[in-house]
């Protein structure tokens, strides 16, 4: 195996294995453990045809102690379970899903990249509606897969740099009322136009507002959205947007560090005010934003000395990263030390 675990980009690896979880006849099975890198789905399977599909990611980070970590993977527990719920989908037990994600990270251990190469081991939790339907009907049969990837940080591949992100009107990721708020794949294939036209139009990311009024930030297409304004962390509240655990961490840390939060309706023209922008997210971690383009009106925002990260963003970056890879205390509890790999 020669892995340059430095220069890994976020994507696609085989790795050894993969487990699988069949919910049949009312009842979830045992855990499988697979080396295949394919699933065998009924063509009418509802995830095909309807969307029936939720999935989550997490990262196991190699600390500085030689021990892994992974960070409240309870909280993906939970948020797969609604996901499962807002899609009529048989929600996957807690428990069924630590025995997974524990077990697929130690069946692929040699996959975690080692401490200090800014890389991770990516896992991501998959369960889709694979009982078949015509009608629009929820399934009676569901497949819970975990598979996991060694990866580099999403947006950047040169160190810990801003980014240029693009505003979109002319396109919404979700609807008020709609799946915004969980993590199925219907949202991701919405986003996929604005999203690759932002790419080919020079930018990292998009940045969707809000549906409803075109008036109010929403997210940045894989991650949530923040800003700082002073001593003040500022993020928006939305029922479109997906709740971040990353960016739940990092109002924690703020607040930590003395700064005042506020999750409220931010308004596309505050973006004039503040003096640091971010992405956050699992695999975005914390990428700064250096400016943001509106490509309806033209107008751009920008944020902070061209090319350099804010104080703000680094102190959170540093802080959370610290802590997963067991560098600072863990004052919340917040990793899971994985052992005996
Ligand atoms: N927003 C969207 C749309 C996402 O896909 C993700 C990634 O999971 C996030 C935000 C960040 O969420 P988290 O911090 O839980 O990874
Ligand atoms: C994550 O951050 O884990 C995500 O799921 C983002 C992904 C859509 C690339």
């Amino acid at each position: 195996m020669n892995i340059d675990w430095s220069s890994l980009p976020f994507g696609y690896f085989k790795t050894d294995y993969n487990v699988r979880c069949y919910f049949r006849n009312g009842e979830w099975g045992e855990l499988e453990i697979s080396s295949s890198e394919h699933i065998n789905v009924h063509m009418a399977a509802t995830a095909l045809h309807y969307g029936q599909e939720a999935f989550e990611g997490m990262k196991v980070f190699r600390g500085i102690d030689g021990k892994a970590r992974i960070l409240r993977w309870e909280e993906n527990a939970k948020r797969i379970r609604r996901s499962a719920e807002g899609i009529m989908m048989e929600p996957v037990p807690t428990e069924k899903f630590k025995e997974a994600i524990f077990k697929v990270i130690h069946l692929n251990k040699k996959y975690i990249p080692p401490y200090g190469t800014g890389a991770a081991l990516y896992l991501r939790p998959l369960l889709i509606g694979s009982g078949p339907q015509v009608g629009v009907k929820p399934a009676d049969e569901y497949l819970f897969v975990v598979f996991v990837a060694p990866v580099g940080p999403y947006f950047y591949k040169n160190g810990f740099k801003p980014v240029k992100i693009q505003l979109v009107r002319d396109y919404d990721r979700t609807a008020p009322h709609g799946t915004g708020h969980i993590k199925v794949g219907g949202n991701y294939a919405a986003s996929l136009i604005a999203a690759n036209r932002a790419v080919v139009e020079g930018y990292s990311s998009v940045l969707f507002i809000d549906s409803k009024e075109n008036k109010y930030i929403d997210e940045a297409g894989p991650a949530n959205f923040f800003g700082i304004k002073g001593n003040t962390y500022v993020t928006p509240d939305s029922e479109t947007i997906l709740p971040s655990i990353i960016n739940m961490s990092l109002r924690q840390l703020a607040e930590d560090m003395g700064m005042k939060v506020e999750r409220r309706p931010v308004l596309i023209e505050e973006l004039e005010e503040f003096e640091e922008a971010g992405a956050c997210g699992t695999a975005a971690v914390i990428t700064p934003i250096g400016v943001i383009h509106d490509r309806e009106t033209g107008k751009t925002y920008k944020f902070g000395e061209e090319g350099k990260a804010g104080p703000v963003s680094e102190k959170l970056y540093k802080k959370l990263t610290a802590i997963q890879h067991g560098e600072e205390p863990d004052p919340y509890g917040w990793t899971t030390v994985i052992e005996g790999v």
